[in-house]
């Protein structure tokens, strides 16, 4: 983990497959209010899209909607019982690059969830308060599946961590 703000404890869980990747998501997806950020970090092809349509599904929009977001950067689901905006930073070089796509703008929407993939790359232009969810490949090459490691920035993400882990059964640090 880096040493970014962190409150309450880290909980940890074990997908051993790609559903489980997308049931955790959809798990969140269910929880989740208008306002809520969360940050997806993680290696290339760790699972940060499979979660997304996870909870893209949790919030109640089509899962054939959730596609990673290439030419807009940010993709908007409408149709659930809350907006979803999917970021992808991947491609993104320059802060100068996030104000020209409006990111103060996307990340303050009080109607939308945002989900952010590759958040750690500015992480400094996000909120404190954003709920990280750290997704990693396992240890040996081998072995398939992803170590996932969640922390909260402040108190609203804490308390959607605290009903995430009563209703998934993500174990505490
Ligand atoms: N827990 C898991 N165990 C094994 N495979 C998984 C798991 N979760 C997701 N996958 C698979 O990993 C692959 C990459 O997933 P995905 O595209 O979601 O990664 P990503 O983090 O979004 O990648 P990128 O960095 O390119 O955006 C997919 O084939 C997906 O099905
Ligand atoms: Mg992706």
């Amino acid at each position: 983990m880096s040493d970014v703000a962190r409150i309450g404890a880290a909980i940890e869980g074990w997908l051993a497959d790609a559903e489980a990747t997308a049931a955790a998501g959809e798990a969140l997806g269910r929880l989740v209010e208008g306002g809520d950020v969360i940050a997806l970090i993680g290696d290339l092809g760790a699972g940060k899209t499979c979660f997304t349509g996870g909870l893209a599904v949790g919030a109640g929009v089509g899962a054939e909607e959730v596609a990673s977001p290439t030419f807009a950067l940010v993709n908007e689901y409408r149709g659930g019982r809350v907006v979803v905006l999917h970021a992808d930073l991947y491609r993104i070089e320059q802060a100068r690059e996030l104000d020209e796509i409006g990111w103060d703008d996307v990340i303050g929407r009080a109607d939308a969830v945002v989900v952010v993939e590759w958040a750690d790359k500015f992480e400094r232009r996000l909120p404190r308060d954003v709920l990280r969810v750290e997704l990693a490949h396992g240890d040996r090459e081998a072995a398939d599946g992803r170590r996932m490691t969640v922390t909260a920035g402040g108190e609203r993400s804490q308390r959607l961590l605290d009903r995430w882990r009563a209703v998934s059964g993500l174990a505490s640090d």
